[in-house]
């Protein structure tokens, strides 16, 4: 089982880089920010719940939010691991996460950090479109669709998330980035971290991934040795 984490700062890019990972080493793409925006669409109970906060631009409480993700751990796609993408938020929710997996005998393999200064955080998310459908993410300017308007991969109409309004974005910056550097300080002290330069192409941001996991993948097998 691989276990990849995606940390980075709202708009860093984890999303981009988790759909391609996951297409790259074959296992899922599991983001706490998808399955909330579905809850919410279907109007469930924790849908209703996460709205509150997530309008504010505020962490979902650890309860509900630790809950959702082991319980999508356990479907049977995630058998042979998953791309993590904004989860674990904080310490809370990393240490929920190494327990939960060595209950089953497995253990986060990497976490890797994507490095975007907030200056351009806030460019891409003011510019960020992504399907109604799929959830696939564009950029107006530096991602865009080959069709304006349409998703390539089934030509749904995109839209703007409701968190991506000006006034909700910083607020999520100014309230998610101390959080942040609390889960990357407790990736580095279980030497798990590596960072990666997040301003650059995407597809040279996915081969500086794609070497960080490599990098996991070879100490992991040298430390079962
Ligand atoms: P979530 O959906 O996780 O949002 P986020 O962390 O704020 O991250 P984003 O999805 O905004 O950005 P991203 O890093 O994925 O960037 P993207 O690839 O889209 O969470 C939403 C909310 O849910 C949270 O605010 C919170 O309320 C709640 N929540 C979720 N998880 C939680 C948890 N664990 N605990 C508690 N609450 C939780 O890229 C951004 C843009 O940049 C796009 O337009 C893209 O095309 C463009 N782009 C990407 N890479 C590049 C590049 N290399 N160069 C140029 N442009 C690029």
């Amino acid at each position: 089982m691989t276990v990849v984490v995606l940390l980075g700062a709202p708009g860093a890019g984890k999303g981009t880089q988790a759909d391609l990972l996951a297409e790259r080493l074959g296992i899922p793409h599991v983001s706490t920010g998808d399955l909330f925006r579905a809850a919410v669409r279907d109007a469930s109970p924790i849908g209703l719940e996460a709205r509150r906060y997530m309008e504010r631009g505020q962490l979902v409480p650890d309860d509900i939010t630790i809950q959702m993700l082991l319980d999508r751990l356990t479907e049977p796609d995630a058998a042979g691991g998953v791309i993590l993408d904004g989860f674990p938020r904080n310490r809370a929710q990393a240490e929920a996460l190494a327990s939960a997996l060595a209950e089953g005998g497995s253990k986060v393999d990497r976490a890797i950090n994507i490095d975007v200064p907030t200056d351009e955080l806030v460019r891409r998310l003011s510019g960020r479109w992504v399907c109604g459908e799929s959830g696939h993410v564009y950029n107006e300017s530096t991602n865009p669709p080959k069709v304006p308007g349409r998703c390539d991969l089934d030509g749904s109409p995109l839209v703007q998330r409701e968190d991506d309004k000006p006034e909700t974005i910083r607020a999520r910056l100014d309230q998610q980035l101390a959080s942040l550097r609390d889960v990357i300080g407790y990736y580095d002290e279980t030497g798990l971290l590596r960072s990666v330069d997040g301003v650059q192409p995407i597809d040279q941001v996915t081969t500086a991934l794609l070497t960080a996991v490599a990098e996991g993948a070879a100490s992991g097998a040298h430390e079962a040795r």
